[in-house]
């Protein structure tokens, strides 16, 4: 059969170039051109094993490109700019996390908001091209890290970061320290100055 594409647009993306396309064998899936083979490798590889559970389903793939299921949904970062803090949608992102460490016993390395969506109150993970050892509160710590440097609303974030605690059982004061390790790690990627007080004060919600 002839194969036929026609991009209908392209996505954000910070690395890589992602296309949502009307294929002739598919129908509206997404192409993702990877800058850099060890990327494409792992990510293919995680998408084979997870096999669109929780995750987009891998149709085909060629040189350094990858075509996928396209899941309908709203990103993470857009479900919490544009509602109230959904304490099911932190929950359901939570449960995400919870799930591919039990399923890969691995953790996706970015942590970005925008590498999730929510489809029937069901976290999808999109973005596995960096995957490594790691537990549960290393995922949690760096998702308040993330969360932290958004440029949000500080009553949003505060909500999602309680949630999330709330979700984990777990107590500020137990994941200071790993969470301020997170902080500190993407403020200085980010070329910004951390503020250590203000941080504390975020977490402990004071
Ligand atoms: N399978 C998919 N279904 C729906 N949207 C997707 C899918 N894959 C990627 N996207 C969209 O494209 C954006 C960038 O994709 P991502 O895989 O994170 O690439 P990059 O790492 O280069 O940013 C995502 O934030 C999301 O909005
Ligand atoms: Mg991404």
């Amino acid at each position: 059969m002839n194969m036929q594409e026609k991009i209908i647009k392209e996505l954000i993306s910070k690395k890589n170039k992602v296309y949502l396309v009307n294929h002739s064998q598919w129908g509206k899936c997404i192409k993702k051109v990877y800058i850099d083979k060890i990327g494409f490798e792992n990510e293919k590889k995680i998408l084979l094993r997870l096999s669109g559970e929780r995750a987009p389903k891998l149709y085909d793939y060629g040189y350094n490109t990858v075509y996928m299921e396209y899941v309908e949904g709203n990103l993470l970062l857009d479900e919490i700019i544009e509602k109230p803090t959904q304490y099911h949608t932190v929950k359901a992102f939570y449960e995400f996390l919870v799930w591919f460490l039990s399923k890969l016993e691995l953790v996706p390395c970015d942590l970005n908001f925008r590498n999730f969506i929510i489809k029937d109150n069901i976290c999808f993970g999109l973005d596995f091209e960096e995957t490594k050892k790691g537990d549960i509160l290393e995922c949690l710590t760096k998702a308040i890290a993330y969360c932290y440097l958004y440029d949000l609303e500080y009553q949003k974030k505060r909500e999602f970061v309680s949630s999330l605690l709330k979700c984990a059982s777990q107590k500020a004061d137990d994941i200071y320290e790993q969470a301020t390790e997170k902080v500190l790690y993407l403020t200085q990627r980010r070329g910004l100055i951390f503020d250590k007080n203000q941080f504390e004060s975020f977490l402990f919600g004071l």
